[in-house]
């Protein structure tokens, strides 16, 4: 069977342009934090002597060199910690976004017989590009449905598809991922990058009420998927609990990806089968995936 790998050889300030900077306010906001830091630090460094003489007042002798020693490493430690969030979350924000998304497209064995792909929750459309993409080097007569609850953010994906020249193989799709506004059976992959997580999170992410909802979305996407079809979650959180779900769904070939550090945790990609015949498997979990 030839595949057609998914490969990333692209102009990163085309994709800028194309995408921007998600979570733009958090990187700045770590970054101003960092730079006092950093400016403390300095300061520490530059005027140690006369810190001691301040510290001195407080306690006695050893412990007041110790107290502004160990101040002025928290300090120093601090910023550090603070502009590798702030880096993390830019990386991850787009150049590792996209690097994930050609990784899930990398999943799916055989795009060549491909009809209707989806991707739920698709935000800026970075992954239902790299699907519509896939699609076009097929050659395929597929297209992706990306479906998100904001109308706003459909129209901006839209556009995001014909800037990268696959317009013409995306449509989109408002709707709530709990209740997907499809019939069973429909789809022959069905994607979803950094979302599941987020459904049910107004009731505090760690609530029995969110775990509800996350089941509910692994059970959608599930039922929306033809026998035979492919699915690929890749999440930050809770990926233990879709893998049970999906174990209890009787999906096959079950594979977990090694951790990807993305947003400042360990992130996985998931990728099942669902069964052709109602054959009921071990429910196998395997943690040799090809990334
Ligand atoms: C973090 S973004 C996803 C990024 C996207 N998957 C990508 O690869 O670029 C999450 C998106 O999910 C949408 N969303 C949140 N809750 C939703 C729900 N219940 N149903 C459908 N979409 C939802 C938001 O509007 C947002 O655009």
């Amino acid at each position: 069977m030839g595949k057609t790998m998914a490969t990333s050889s692209r102009d990163w300030n085309q994709i800028y342009a194309i995408y921007g900077v998600d979570q733009w306010q958090t990187i700045v906001f770590l970054l101003l934090h960092a730079l006092f830091f950093t400016a403390l630090s300095i300061f520490y460094l530059s005027y140690f002597e006369s810190i001691c003489s301040f510290f001195e007042l407080l306690f006695s002798g050893g412990s007041a060199r110790f107290a502004a020693g160990f101040t002025g490493c928290v300090t120093a430690i601090s910023a550090f910690c603070l502009f590798f969030a702030a880096a993390n979350i830019f990386y991850s924000s787009l150049p590792l976004h996209y690097e994930m998304a050609l990784r899930m497209v990398n999943a799916v064995s055989d795009w060549s017989t491909v009809k209707h792909a989806l991707d739920l929750g698709c935000g800026r459309g970075i992954l239902l590009n790299a699907v519509a993409t896939q699609l076009k080097k097929e050659g395929s007569s597929g297209r992706v449905v990306g479906l998100d609850r904001s109308k706003r953010t459909t129209l901006a994906t839209l556009r995001t598809a014909k800037m990268e020249g696959v317009g013409e193989y995306v449509t989109c799709r408002e709707g709530d991922v709990r209740r997907l506004p499809f019939g069973d059976n429909y789809f022959d992959v069905v994607v979803s990058g950094v979302f599941v997580h987020t459904v049910g999170k107004e009731h505090g992410a760690r609530t029995a009420e969110a775990a509800a909802e996350r089941i509910r979305v692994v059970g959608e996407l599930v039922r929306v998927l033809k026998p035979g079809g492919t699915g690929v979650v890749w999440d930050l959180l809770h990926v233990p609990e879709y893998v049970r779900r999906l174990q209890e769904l009787k999906m096959e070939d079950i594979r977990v990806s090694e951790g990807v550090t993305a947003f400042m945790v360990s992130s996985h990609i998931v990728s099942f089968t669902k069964p052709r015949h109602h054959f009921v498997g071990s429910g196998e979990v395997r943690l040799d995936w090809r990334c």
